[in-house]
């Protein structure tokens, strides 16, 4: 009775907030967040309350309290303020007071980079931080956006995935949906973590080109777009621990992107408190061992705040230094208005059924066709009347661990979704005999992965779990495999064998509900991949990166292990990850970057590129023509791509550079229209230490996907110089 009266209001809300209402309006002129107190009153205010307080009281604000409190001071109007992991949605800690009774399990940040919907991104985003506000958490510590270098992190489902131009788009929109609220982002984990894999005992070796060209597009837009706190990584950059990294924080992060507001640190990830304070942290967290492995005296000297009083009576910090800290905190606060109003707003509380639907469209939109033999879907009712489900995730949740995992509530798993819409058509088993499995008209076959943050784990599937798909596909021929991961799976051993595959990620609360909707047909699919999938982890550009003799763990403990000797994760790939590097290594992967199907066919056609001054600083307009042809409604995701033709250094085949979801009814068109500069045609010179355009051809490349281009052209650019 319950059930059925959400899927009521679910199916109403399905009506009012298609796909096609998300994926209307082209994205208006991108507007950054500004403060509510400009930054310069905020630093005059946040000066006039330290100049009463004494070093000790600011000693006690450069670490945290209580895991995940800043120290608050009545007397100085400064509160304690509540910072909450994380980018899908409110962790709650049961373990902490008045935590928030509920909280809206989203789909992972990867499953909404597939959905390449950024009017999305930003609602997502407005959702969480309206949750923030009801339960009082003035931070959130989110969104995570280390780009996928390696499917085996166990962290990929957090973040937004191997493109740093799609990643961008998607961040910046997420940081002002979040602020909208008045709830505070934060991008993590600044820089360069990109495996969980003793992720406090790596060494992210990496060039300057790379760090510029991948690894600090999404930091940067983040920033444009007014993100007001930063966490740094775990990991070392470059030969140090990236929360005590001059190079790190007060060079590429202050100096290069002018990011002027808070820098935190990971979750006791700074380890000599004077490198920390002189690199440019302003707050240590959780700043103190808690109930940890930290908690031996082996690791005492590794808190700024027990520390910083001997640290400037030795002279290795100045109290310049803790003033400077506090200062950032409480300008950044300032600007937000804490200060100024309750963090707490329980009038949100009436707004998680609209986070609830948008979770919902979320999952729509992110769930990726990825191959559909002889159109076995979307199912047949009439023809498919004994539908067998079966799996191991049929009944049980799909989503990521550690500190980013949501329970959600109204969590409806796989079966009961697909009970809903097919009735008694649906069979369920969980270990079907041969005479089932053969009689089925169609099989929908349950495997994924369960990721989890503090580890990785191996591409391939455990070779039982192929087996079974191997052996599946042999007796019945309409197997479909239904994929709930959090990233890359291997699937070459039978991809070919089976009649259909569909990514669903990890579908948040009421995903389901939209992959029993795109298996029946009400939705049609428009996800497409934000990674590329290998045929094996051989072919990927992080391939190998785990020190010989070391193998995967699925614990805290060996997370938490810090004698194990810090080891070098060589990034020689430089710039050519993703599709990039299998582009440039002539190897073909799986199923390629910007990839998915539709139960529709598109059409491009009439490419046209006016050249408005490019070489002036003026711009590059490129327009086509995008048809539906086939019979059903749909989005596409239009995908534009650039290739330098002839560059004094190595350039990837091709970039992405600007892409558009499209909603079109059947044998609708439309014109659509990408506005190019010279920034684009650009890479990193690291002798300049600046972006660069060269003299030369430069091809556009339009399509479907990172491999399906359907429009080319070439244009001439000449630089000004
Ligand atoms: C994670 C962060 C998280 C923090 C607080 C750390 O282990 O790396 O992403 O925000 O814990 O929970």
């Amino acid at each position: 009775m319950k059930r059925a009266a959400t899927v009521l209001i679910l199916v109403t809300f399905f009506f009012s907030f298609s796909c096609k209402e998300s994926a209307r309006k082209k994205t208006a002129e991108f507007k950054p967040f500004t403060p509510p107190v400009f930054y310069e009153e905020a630093m005059y205010r946040a000066d006039t309350i330290l100049r009463k307080m004494s070093l000790e009281e600011k000693i006690e604000m450069t670490g945290g309290h209580n895991m995940f409190f800043t120290k608050g001071y009545e007397r100085y109007g400064i509160p304690a303020l509540y910072f909450s992991d994380a980018t899908q949605g409110v962790h709650i800690r049961n373990e902490l007071e008045n935590q928030l009774e509920k909280s809206t399990a989203f789909p992972c940040p990867l499953a909404l980079a597939a959905t390449w919907n950024t009017e999305l991104a930003y609602e997502y985003a407005k959702s969480i931080g309206e949750e923030c506000r009801a339960g009082g958490i003035a931070v959130l510590l989110g969104p995570g956006m280390n780009i996928y270098r390696i499917s085996q992190n166990g962290r990929n489902f957090e973040y937004f995935g191997e493109d740093p131009f799609l990643a961008a788009r998607m961040i910046e929109n997420y940081v002002t949906g979040v602020q909208s609220t008045g709830t505070m982002a934060t991008l993590k984990h600044f820089l360069c973590n990109n495996t969980d894999f003793h992720r406090r005992r790596s060494n992210s070796v990496v060039d300057d080109r790379t760090l510029h060209e991948i690894y600090l597009p999404a930091f940067k837009a983040g920033i444009d777009a007014g993100a007001m706190a930063v966490m740094t990584a775990y990991n070392q950059v470059n030969g140090e621990w990236a929360g005590q990294s001059d190079f790190v924080i007060n060079g590429l992060l202050r100096n290069e992107l002018g990011f002027k507001w808070l820098v935190m640190s990971d979750w006791w990830s700074a380890w000599d408190p004077a490198k920390a304070v002189k690199a440019g942290l302003d707050l240590d967290m959780p700043g103190h061992p808690g109930n940890t492995v930290y908690n031996t005296p082996e690791f005492e000297s590794m808190y700024v705040r027990t520390n910083a009083k001997k640290l400037v009576e030795e002279g290795k910090i100045s109290a310049e230094d803790i003033h400077r800290m506090v200062k950032n905190q409480l300008a950044t606060f300032i600007a937000m208005g804490l200060l100024d109003r309750p963090v707490k707003d329980t009038s949100y509380l009436h707004q998680f059924e609209k986070h609830e639907q948008t979770a919902l469209q979320t999952a729509r939109e992110a769930i990726v066709l990825l191959k559909n033999t002889n159109k076995i879907l979307p199912v047949k009712k009439e023809s498919a009347k004994k539908i067998l489900l079966t799996g191991e995730f049929a009944e049980k949740n799909a989503a990521g661990g550690g500190s980013a995992y949501v329970e959600g509530y109204n969590r409806i798993n796989m079966l009961h979704a697909l009970q809903d819409e097919f009735g008694g058509q649906l069979n369920y088993r969980e270990n079907p005999s041969t005479g089932e499995i053969k009689e089925a008209d169609i099989v929908l076959l349950s495997i994924g992965t369960s990721d989890n943050e503090g580890w990785d784990r191996p591409f391939a599937l455990p070779d039982s779990v192929d087996s079974l798909i191997i052996n599946y596909a042999a007796i019945n021929p309409n197997v479909v495999v239904i994929v709930n991961s959090g990233s890359g799976i291997q699937m070459t051993e039978w991809y070919d064998k089976i009649a259909a595959i569909i990514y669903a990620w990890y579908p948040g609360q009421t995903g389901n509900r939209a992959l029993a909707e795109i298996l029946s047909g009400k939705v049609n699919p428009s996800g497409k991949l934000p990674i590329t999938i290998e045929r094996q982890f051989e072919d990927s550009p992080g391939y190998p990166y785990i020190p010989e003799g070391k193998t995967f763990y699925t614990d805290w403990k060996q997370d938490n292990d810090m004698t194990i000797p810090v080891y070098d994760i060589e990034y020689n790939e430089s710039v050519f990850v993703g599709y990039r590097w299998y582009e440039s290594q002539n190897i073909s992967p799986l199923f390629p970057f910007g990839f998915g199907l539709s139960y529709t066919k598109f059409d491009y056609s009439k490419l046209k590129i006016i050249d408005k001054g490019l070489n002036e600083g003026g711009e590059l307009i490129v327009e086509f023509t995008l048809k539906n042809t086939g019979e059903k409604e749909g989005a596409e995701i239009a995908q534009l791509y650039l290739r330098d033709e002839a560059s004094s250094v190595l350039r990837p085949e091709k970039e992405l550079k600007r892409f558009e979801k499209v909603f079109l009814k059947p044998g609708e068109s439309k014109k659509i229209k990408f506005t190019l500069s010279e920034k684009d045609l650009s890479f990193w010179d690291e002798l300049k230490h600046q972006w660069k355009a060269e003299t030369g051809s430069f091809k556009v490349l339009v399509g479907a996907s990172s491999a399906d281009i359907r429009l080319e052209k070439v244009f001439e650019y000449k630089t000004g110089l």
